[in-house]
């Protein structure tokens, strides 16, 4: 898995199982350090090295494979030398599955108003303490490093896609390859963690092919495309996502970064995309929202009080499964509504449902493709998900 470019090595085989004859959906097999993972994927987001609610053996029974923590989040918390003294992310939580972390950055932007970005790195002041702090490409890949995660991603300068900056948008394209270019020299383990590139640009189509072709030509084991999850509108979204697939090379995985709705993962698998991570499954179950076949439900509303069905009659999760030694009752609606009032573990049950839901999802997506018939998959699903429910 020698990598030429950068006399580095990949810690991952990507193994392309099968492609869709009318879309450009493909089905494969990533293998990683911590176990194989099949895509297309979602990752749910445990931000602070813990899916709210869930223990580590809770998100394992959802079938999650890989899921998401944050670089900026465990860098102030527990801290590099916490890290380094347990011996990465993975001890820390006691997963023993992958584990991808996002850079940082963008966290960053998003969360504090008085981030400032310069040619150095990300600027702002600590929410713990108000102290000033700066993050570097480099501390970025150095905290990574001390995490352990199975696939890190570059720190990149993430504008809004909808700003009308075009200047800045410029600056921040080429100030990621820059930036990809410094984390790639500061990355000390690439036989056990894969550095992730993120194509930069926003809607600029002509931006985005040459951010592309740049990023493509540093040849990490995996490419992302971000700056997407910003409200652009779907044409954009497909647009941008579609011009940069077209342009990256067949055998990478492929992640759009930050999405999240079914509807737009079903449409970003035709386009060609394969990771997909969000935390709106996990967030919207904590407002009571119960993703199902037919739609979002609400089971806060009062005609859920006497719903003695599952949450969903299609699922298979722990939650809408009835228990064979537990004379077929299984958690109803009901119950749900009951406890939304005021128990957590109303929370953590939706949390469970909607994780298992969004990967049996990518599942049924998946085996679509291996059987060729994405198209009719997406069709039906778009019928179901918004159709009227009668
Ligand atoms: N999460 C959602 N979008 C992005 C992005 O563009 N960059 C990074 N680093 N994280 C993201
Ligand atoms: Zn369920």
């Amino acid at each position: 898995m020698s990598d030429s470019a950068t006399g580095k090595s990949a810690a991952l085989t990507f193994d392309l199982k099968a492609r869709c004859s009318t879309s450009k959906a493909r089905a494969s097999t990533l293998h990683l350090p911590h176990g194989p993972v099949e895509l297309p994927i979602f990752m749910p987001v445990a931000t602070q090295a813990s899916l709210k609610g869930l223990t580590p053996d809770q998100l394992e029974e959802t079938s999650c494979r890989l899921c998401l923590n944050n670089t900026y989040h465990l860098g102030l918390k527990p801290g590099q030398a916490v890290l380094d003294a347990i011996g990465g992310a993975h001890k820390l939580q006691g997963w023993h599955h992958n584990i991808l972390t996002d850079s940082g950055g963008f966290q960053m932007v998003s969360l504090l108003k008085l981030a400032k970005i310069t040619e150095e790195g990300v600027r702002f002041l600590s929410p713990h303490d108000g102290s000033p702090m700066l993050l570097t490409p480099e501390h970025s890949i150095s905290l990574q490093n001390s995490i352990g995660s199975d696939i890190i991603m570059q720190l990149d300068d993430v504008i809004q896609t909808t700003s009308p900056d075009a200047a800045r948008m410029r600056e921040a394209m080429y100030r990621s390859i820059r930036w990809l270019d410094r984390c790639i020299a500061a990355h000390k383990n690439p036989t056990t963690q894969n550095l992730f590139c993120i194509i930069q640009g926003g809607l600029d189509l002509d931006m985005r092919r040459e951010c592309s072709v740049e990023m493509a030509k540093r040849n990490t084991p995996g490419i992302a495309i971000g700056g997407l999850s910003g409200g652009e509108a779907k044409s954009d979204f497909c647009k941008v996502v579609d011009t940069c697939t077209s342009l990256l090379p067949p055998l990478k995985p492929r992640y759009v970064m930050g999405i999240g709705y079914p509807e737009d993962i079903v449409v970003a698998v035709a386009l060609g995309a394969d990771m997909f991570d969000c935390v709106w499954p996990t967030r919207t179950a904590r407002f009571g929202n119960a993703i199902t076949r037919y739609g979002v439900l609400n089971l806060k509303h009062q005609r859920y009080s006497e719903d003695f069905g599952p949450v969903d009659e299609d699922c298979s999760c722990t939650v809408c499964r009835p228990k064979d030694d537990n004379a077929g009752l299984a958690i109803s609606r009901a119950y749900i509504h009951h406890l939304a009032a005021k128990e957590t573990v109303g929370a953590h049950l939706l949390t469970m449902h909607n994780v298992h839901w969004m990967l049996s999802l990518m599942r049924r997506a998946r085996q679509a493709i291996v059987e060729d018939r994405y198209p009719d998959f997406a069709k039906k699903f778009f019928e179901d998900y918004f159709g009227d429910k009668g």
